[in-house]
């Protein structure tokens, strides 16, 4: 499908009133609570708006790769009938909603960014023939553009159109009134739906034997990333950086707002550059450190604290960053901050140092989690030897490392989560990227711990990159060292 060539208003439609409300001519009903609308502005709508219409729908830089991934699934799902939605706007409270995100197995076959959107791939001859089923636009040919909240363009602005998404993205697209007939076409036993996404398909659509696998195997294709998508997981990145340095900037306020100027900081980067934060930035100074998720983020930022950061921003196509600094507010380490600061940045190293391809995913883990279990028996903290507290069925390490070393990155922040676990846990692949961000975490109130570590959480998290014959760290160039964690925020005017 393409674009239609005409510039001329759309026909406006006038709805027919006596049906939608037979006992006026002169109203038109909108449901409960909503006032009816006088058919004379109805009227006035329906005229005086100059031509014009779609704006123009360049092709999108992945259109083909979007038709790479999808010719990669037919091919693994042969004869079978695929469906996957983006799923619905999400309620925030009573009719107001989340700004949208994309589902993520829709958008990586076909960069679709629109609610409710969904991709049928249905099975004939040697493949299958995509559509996408999306919402037309609301626009000056029916009363909608300014009666419905949700949709209209008077509300929520234009959309892309059928004709516009086709261009936009290289796929056949059809109306979403369109989509119950065309499900119903298809048989019952042949589909696969990606579950879990739109509970509307869900209760629509029988279990299929297939459902699993389908999810399965969209997770296993996304764990190698093409080019472009390394691109944009770099551009990400390079916006966290930025986001980064704005906190420094920001530190000044901090002390006299609290938290809460951190996470603004940041987010006003990510919407800045991007297309928002990929998860909730989580600001925790002084022990908020030790609180793994710690994203209420309305504590104080004082002076002598450390202030642990774990924020990243999705940029525009939706893929993320997910870095973590632990920055000492005054600019300057101190002495018991830096302690544990060095021996979390060891384990980072050792864990960097087992990036490769044809190693196991957990062989990063295991290296921080040794380097991790050493320096805290050097610290008096583990009390048995490391060897027995690393035995699988002792782990006595856990009480201060909480979590695990690395998960995969990509348009998730803990991405490709439904693969199977010999592929998540299998050899490293180029392509991969994975986060490397292990932590120490010493509560107020561990008694365990000498009491000058108490309060201290330190993680340390960086975001790379699997190459043909290594890693490549693309958030290099965010400081990690101590010494040169001072020297940037120096630079960037902490006091120091
Ligand atoms: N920001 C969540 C994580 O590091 O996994
Ligand atoms: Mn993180
Ligand atoms: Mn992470």
């Amino acid at each position: 499908m393409v674009p239609e060539e005409s510039d001329a208003a759309p026909q406006f439609v006038a709805p027919d009133v006596s049906e939608e409300h037979p006992e006026s001519e002169n109203w038109i009903w909108m449901g409960k609570h909503r006032p009816a609308i006088p058919r004379a502005l109805v009227e006035l709508m329906a005229s005086g708006w100059a031509p014009g219409g779609a704006a123009s729908t360049p092709r999108h830089p992945a259109a083909d790769n979007f038709a790479a991934r999808r010719a990669e699934l037919s091919a693994r799902f042969a004869g079978r009938n695929l469906v996957i939605p983006t799923g619905p706007l999400k309620v925030r409270s009573n009719d107001t909603y989340y700004r949208f995100r994309p589902g993520t197995d829709l958008f990586w076959l076909s960069g679709a960014m629109e609610p409710d959107t969904v991709l049928i791939m249905s099975a004939g001859g040697d493949g299958h023939t995509a559509t996408l089923y999306v919402e037309p636009r609301s626009d000056r040919s029916s009363h909608e553009f300014f009666t419905d909240a949700a949709y209209g363009e008077l509300w929520t602005g234009p959309r892309l159109g059928l004709a516009e998404t086709s261009a936009h993205l290289g796929v056949a697209t059809a109306p979403l009134a369109g989509l119950a007939a065309a499900l119903a076409r298809l048989p019952a036993d042949s589909i696969a739906v990606a579950r879990d996404v739109d509970s509307r398909l869900d209760s629509d659509l029988s279990a299929g034997d297939s459902d699993e696998e389908l999810v399965a195997a969209l997770s296993e294709m996304r764990l190698a990333k093409d080019p472009f998508e390394v691109a944009m997981l770099q551009q990400a990145v390079d916006s966290t950086i930025r986001g980064f340095e704005d906190i420094v900037r920001a530190l000044p306020d901090a002390m006299e707002s609290g938290e809460r100027v951190v996470e603004g900081a940041f987010n006003t980067r990510a919407r800045l550059e991007g297309h928002d934060t990929g998860y909730d930035t989580i600001a925790a100074s002084g022990s908020h450190a030790t609180i793994l998720h710690w994203m209420r983020n309305d504590g104080e930022v004082n002076y002598g604290d450390l202030l642990l950061v774990d924020a990243g921003v999705e940029c525009r196509q939706l893929y993320t960053a997910d870095v973590t600094r632990t920055l000492p507010v005054s600019g300057r380490f101190t002495s018991e901050q830096r302690e544990v600061y060095e021996l979390v940045l060891e384990a980072q190293q050792a864990a960097m140092a087992e990036v490769r391809p044809g190693v196991p995913f957990m062989a990063p883990h295991r290296a921080a989690t040794r380097v991790l279990a050493e320096g805290l028996r050097r610290l008096g903290i583990l009390t048995v030897d490391p060897e027995e507290a690393l035995r699988p069925d002792r782990q006595l390490h856990r009480r201060w490392t909480l979590h695990g070393t690395s998960h995969m990155l990509g348009l998730d922040v803990h991405d490709c989560a439904n693969a199977r676990d010999d592929q998540y846990h299998g050899d490293l692949r180029p392509g991969y990227v994975l986060t490397i961000e292990p932590g120490l975490y010493f509560q107020t109130d561990d008694l365990t711990v000498p009491e000058r570590y108490r309060g201290i959480g330190v993680r340390i998290e960086d975001d790379v990159l699997v190459t043909d014959d290594g890693f490549r760290n693309l958030s290099e160039a965010l400081p990690r060292d101590p010494d040169e964690v001072e020297a940037w925020m120096a630079r960037l005017g902490a006091r120091g």
